[in-house]
C-alpha cells in the first residue's frame, strides 16, 4: 500500500451507510483509499445490497470471518487485518460505529501504532450488558480523531479524559446518507410490493437483550402480536433472532408478517410511510428522528439520547409496547422539532477536510 492510505474497515450492516459519505468525500479531496470488509457480515441482504445501492466501491479486501462468538470473531478480524497492516502500512485507519470490527481494527491499529479515526466517537448507554458499549468505549480510548454525532457525545468523551483536540462535532454520516438519497425512497412503491395498506407498522428486532433469551422472547411476541392487534406490522427480521422469535410463535399472527432485511433503500422508504416504527436498532432511532416518523425502542436505555430530545424516539418495555402504539396511532405525527445540530448532510465532508488535513 502506497504511503499516505487512508484504510477504512466496514464489516456489518450499520457500518455500509456511515462509510459511504466519508469515502465519497475523502475521493472529492483526493485522498487514496483502501477499503476493507471484515466479512461479520455476509448475506447478501445484509451487505451486498448496501454496497450496490449506495453505489459503495467493491472492498479491496474481504476477510471472510464470519459469525462466531465474540472472542473468536474478533480474534479473526485482528489476526488478518494485523498481516495487512505490517505489510501495507496505512497512514490512518477509520473505524465506524460499535460492532466487533471496529474493536479488532482499532486494537490492531493502535498497537501498531497506526492512527485510529473514529466515527461514531462518544455515544454512550452506560450499560456494559450491552457488548457494544464495551466496543465503543475501547474504541474511543485507542483513537486519535474522535468523531461524534451529538453534543453529549463530546461531552462524555471531555468527562472521560480525551483530549479536547482529538474531539470533533462533525454530525451524522448516516444521516447523510438518508439525504443523499431522499429521491429514491419510494414510499409508494415498496408498499405495493409488499402488499401493504396505507397504515402499518414497520418492526426490526436483534439485539441480544431482546431476542437470545427464549423466555424473554416469549413476551417479545406477545407484545408484538398486541401492536399487530392493532395496525398490520412488517417485520424485516435480522437472522439473529429468527429461529428463537419464530419457535416462540410469532409467525401466528395473521396480521404480523416477517420478510427477509430488506435493502437499504426499500427498508427507508417503508419507515418514511409508516404510522410508527418499534425497533432496537441503533441507526433506525436516527433515521426517524429525521424523518419525523414516531419510533418505540424497545430498550431500557439509549446511547443516542438526542434521538429523544430532538427527535420522535421513546424508549418503552416489552409490557408498555400496546399502550404506546395505541397512542400514537390516536394522536397521528407528532410535529416537526429542531433536528440535530449539524445533521445536514455534510458531516462526511466535515470528516475529509479534517482527515485530508491531517494527511498534509
Ligand atoms: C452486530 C453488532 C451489533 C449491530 C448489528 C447490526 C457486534 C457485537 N454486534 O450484531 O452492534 O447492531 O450487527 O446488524 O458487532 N448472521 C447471519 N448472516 C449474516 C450475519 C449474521 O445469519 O450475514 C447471524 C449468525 O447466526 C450470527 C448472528 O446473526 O451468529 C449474529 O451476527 P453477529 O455479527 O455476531 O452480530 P449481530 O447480532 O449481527
Ligand atoms: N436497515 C436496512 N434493512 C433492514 C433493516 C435495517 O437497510 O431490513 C438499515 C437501517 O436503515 C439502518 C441500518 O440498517 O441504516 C441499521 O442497521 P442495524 O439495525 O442492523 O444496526 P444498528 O444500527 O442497530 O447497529
Amino acid at each position: 500500500m502506497p504511503a499516505g492510505i487512508v484504510l477504512h474497515v466496514t464489516g456489518a450492516r450499520p457500518n455500509f451507510p456511515k462509510a459511504a459519505p466519508v469515502i465519497r468525500a475523502l475521493d472529492r479531496h483526493g485522498v487514496r483509499q483502501r477499503l476493507v470488509h471484515t466479512g461479520q457480515h455476509y448475506d447478501e441482504r445484509m451487505s451486498e445490497v448496501f454496497f450496490r445501492q449506495l453505489r459503495l466501491p467493491e472492498p479491496d479486501i474481504n476477510l471472510g470471518v464470519g459469525s462466531g462468538s465474540h472472542a473468536s470473531q474478533t480474534a479473526r478480524v485482528m489476526t488478518g487485518l494485523e498481516e495487512l497492516m505490517v505489510a501495507e502500512r496505512p497512514a490512518l485507519t477509520v473505524v465506524y460505529g460499535d460492532v466487533n470490527s471496529a474493536l479488532a481494527a482499532a486494537l490492531v491499529a493502535s498497537k501498531l501504532d497506526i492512527p485510529v479515526a473514529h466515527v461514531e466517537a462518544g455515544l454512550r448507554s452506560f450499560d456494559r450488558s450491552m457488548p457494544e458499549e464495551i466496543n465503543r468505549v475501547v474504541v474511543d480510548h485507542v483513537s486519535d480523531l474522535l468523531f461524534a454525532t451529538s453534543p453529549d457525545a463530546v461531552s462524555h468523551l471531555h468527562h472521560e479524559g480525551i483530549a479536547a483536540e482529538r474531539i470533533h462535532l462533525v454530525g451524522n454520516p448516516m444521516i447523510d446518507t438518508l439525504l443523499a438519497n431522499l429521491d429514491r425512497f419510494d414510499v409508494a412503491g415498496v408498499r405495493t410490493a409488499l402488499s401493504l395498506p396505507e397504515r402499518y407498522v414497520v418492526a426490526t428486532l436483534h439485539r441480544p437483550g431482546n431476542v437470545d433469551d427464549a423466555a424473554d422472547v416469549v413476551d417479545l411476541v406477545k407484545a408484538m402480536h398486541a401492536v399487530a392487534d392493532q395496525l398490520p406490522v412488517i417485520l424485516p427480521l435480522h437472522p439473529r433472532g429468527r429461529q428463537q422469535l419464530e419457535n416462540a410463535g410469532l409467525l401466528s399472527h395473521r396480521a404480523l408478517r416477517v420478510v427477509e432485511p430488506l435493502g437499504y433503500l426499500e427498508f427507508v422508504s417503508l419507515v418514511r410511510g409508516a404510522v410508527v416504527v418499534v425497533t432496537d436498532s441503533g441507526g433506525v432511532q436516527e433515521e426517524t428522528t429525521m424523518l419525523g416518523v414516531p419510533c418505540l425502542t424497545l430498550r431500557p436505555n439509549t446511547e443516542r439520547p438526542i434521538t429523544i430530545t430532538h427527535g420522535t424516539n421513546r424508549l418503552v418495555t416489552r409490557s408498555t409496547l400496546a399502550d404506546a402504539v395505541a397512542s400514537i396511532v390516536a394522536a397521528g405525527r407528532p410535529a416537526r422539532r429542531q433536528t440535530p445540530p449539524l445533521w445536514d448532510g455534510a458531516a462526511g465532508e466535515r470528516i475529509a477536510e479534517i482527515i485530508a488535513k491531517l494527511l498534509g
